[in-house]
């Protein structure tokens, strides 16, 4: 298992999002030089919205190719479209109206018949019909990107939870006792076949579990977030000088 962990340390929180979005932004012009396409997956929560808001930016909204790229969710809550705490909604307020993006290009979990199960199994089949994969084939996301839970996790997996040793389904349903919340959300398959895997992380209510993270070993039991180890790629920890302040 090749296992290669890179963390960037920025001063403050506009470094950090300054950061990630040159990394995104060279990843995406590598990826649609090679393969005529960039494939993004994006976190929910707020400390993506700093990153999003820079790519719409005057700065960078005219550096990316938006027609070859496509954008999906590493999870999202069960809440009706359109509702302010679904994920895809930050995204379009930060991200998507600000810039021209194809439709067809913006693939949001979509709620079916009010069943969980079967938005889940329509974004699993999306996400084979994108990839051109079949049954059991698990997609390689060229770019994933994740914040982290004061609890360890990532996405939705949370700690304890049944989801984290899913290793055959791509999206599984779980529900967040904390928020009482039901949540879609990718599994451990798809997170670690990933091309590249980024975790922004900021302010100093995330210093102790970052520090858990990356520097405990694995004599207890292992935080989701310690799961990360892409299978031949590479996982950047993006974090501010606040959540790194216990780091040795
Ligand atoms: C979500 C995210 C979730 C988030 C972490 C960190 O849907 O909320 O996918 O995994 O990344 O909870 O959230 P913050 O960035 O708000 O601290």
């Amino acid at each position: 298992m090749i296992h290669k962990m890179q963390v960037h340390e920025l001063k403050d929180y506009e470094s950090l999002c300054e950061r990630v979005v040159k990394h995104v932004l060279s990843y995406s012009e590598e990826k649609i030089a090679k393969h005529g396409r960039f494939t993004i997956a994006l976190a929910g929560g707020s400390t993506p919205k700093g990153v999003y808001a820079l790519m719409a930016s005057e700065e960078y909204r005219n550096q990316f190719d938006w027609e070859k790229i496509h954008f999906f969710w590493g999870d999202e809550r069960w809440v009706p479209s359109g509702h302010s705490r679904r994920n895809d909604c930050m995204a379009t307020e930060t991200l998507f109206a600000k810039v021209d993006i194809p439709a067809v290009n913006i693939h949001a979990f979509k709620v079916i018949n009010a069943n969980i199960e079967l938005s889940a199994d329509a974004y699993e089949k999306e996400i084979m019909r994108h990839f051109e994969i079949k049954e059991n084939e698990i997609p390689r996301f060229d770019l994933i990107l994740l914040g982290l839970g004061q609890d360890g996790h990532i996405a939705s997996l949370f700690p304890n939870s049944e989801a984290l040793h899913e290793k055959r389904r791509l999206v599984v349903s779980v529900f967040h006792e904390r928020t009482s919340e039901h949540r879609i959300t990718f599994t451990f398959p798809v997170l670690n076949r990933a091309e590249s895997l980024f975790v922004m992380v900021s302010g100093s209510e995330k210093a102790k579990v970052l520090k858990k993270v990356l520097e405990a070993g694995d004599e207890h039991m292992l935080l989701p977030a310690q799961e990360l180890k892409v299978n031949s790629g590479e996982v950047l920890w993006f974090v501010d000088r606040a959540a790194a302040e216990l780091l040795s």
